[in-house]
């Protein structure tokens, strides 16, 4: 467990009111009422079967989705179309996807720096920025390597550099480590909760796996559309 967890002082960078969504018209109800917040720094895992929603609510999260009813705000931005998105989403928020979504054709260093071209960053900046993370998640040798030369962990590992580039104050992870076999999922999965901590992200990752979920500073389930915390996990 960290400091930042159980602290009440603690910054809300996550927080959902009321959320409601559905698709289809309506026929398919998939959020009913999700309240949700987590604290600057916290790692909360998203548990739940497949089709429970999880997905759903990293898109309102990330502005990838508008909701039916209710907010959603991060960091205090409150994410709607119109009010600051691309700037929340070049600067506040990263995501990991379950497949890496780089891509092919480019090398790892010419994935990870568009999102820093994308916010405008001096390329110095970027490049000094990327050696860093590159560094940490063992990827310094592959930098010029294209990415369908890199093995699946490399791929996710690169995926989450990626991410980081901008250095943002939430990452939302969906499945990130589930397309790896279980040592590299582990490994991968390591590498995620030690740079979240060193850099003070608050992590919101949706999962089935309980190993890696109960590594989270939090774990709360989706059920009936709806967040729970069960009490026994904290
Ligand atoms: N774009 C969409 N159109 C219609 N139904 C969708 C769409 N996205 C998700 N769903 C449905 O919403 C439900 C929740 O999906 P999802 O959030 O992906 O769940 P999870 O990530 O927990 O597996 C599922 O029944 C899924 O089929
Ligand atoms: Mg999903």
């Amino acid at each position: 467990m960290k400091a930042t967890d159980g602290n009440d002082n603690g910054r809300m960078v996550l927080r959902a009111e009321e959320l409601w969504k559905s698709y289809d018209e309506g026929a398919i109800g998939v959020l009913k009422g999700v309240s949700f917040e987590a604290r600057e720094g916290q790692s909360v895992a998203l548990c739940g079967p497949s089709g429970c929603g999880k997905s759903t609510l990293l898109h309102l999260f990330g502005g990838l989705d508008t909701p039916d009813r209710g907010h959603v705000w991060v960091n205090g931005v409150h994410v709607d179309r119109q009010h600051g998105l691309l700037r929340l989403l070049r600067h506040e928020v990263g995501f990991v996807f379950q497949l890496h979504n780089l891509i092919p054709g480019l090398t790892l260093a010419e994935n990870c720096l568009i999102p820093t071209m994308a916010a405008g960053t001096d390329r110095r900046v970027a490049i000094e920025r990327l050696r860093a993370l590159t560094e940490r998640t063992g990827l310094s040798h592959r930098m010029d390597h294209p990415i369908q030369k890199l093995s699946g962990g490399e791929r996710q590992r690169t995926a989450l550099c990626r991410a980081l580039m901008n250095k943002p104050r939430v990452l939302l992870a969906d499945e990130p480590t589930g397309s790896l076999d279980e040592k590299t999922s582990a490994q991968v999965f390591d590498l995620l909760l030690n740079l979240v901590a060193t850099e003070g992200i608050t992590l919101l990752m949706a999962t089935h796996d309980l190993s890696l979920a109960q590594r989270c500073d939090r774990l709360v389930e989706m059920r009936d559309g709806k967040i729970i915390e069960p009490s026994h996990v904290r």
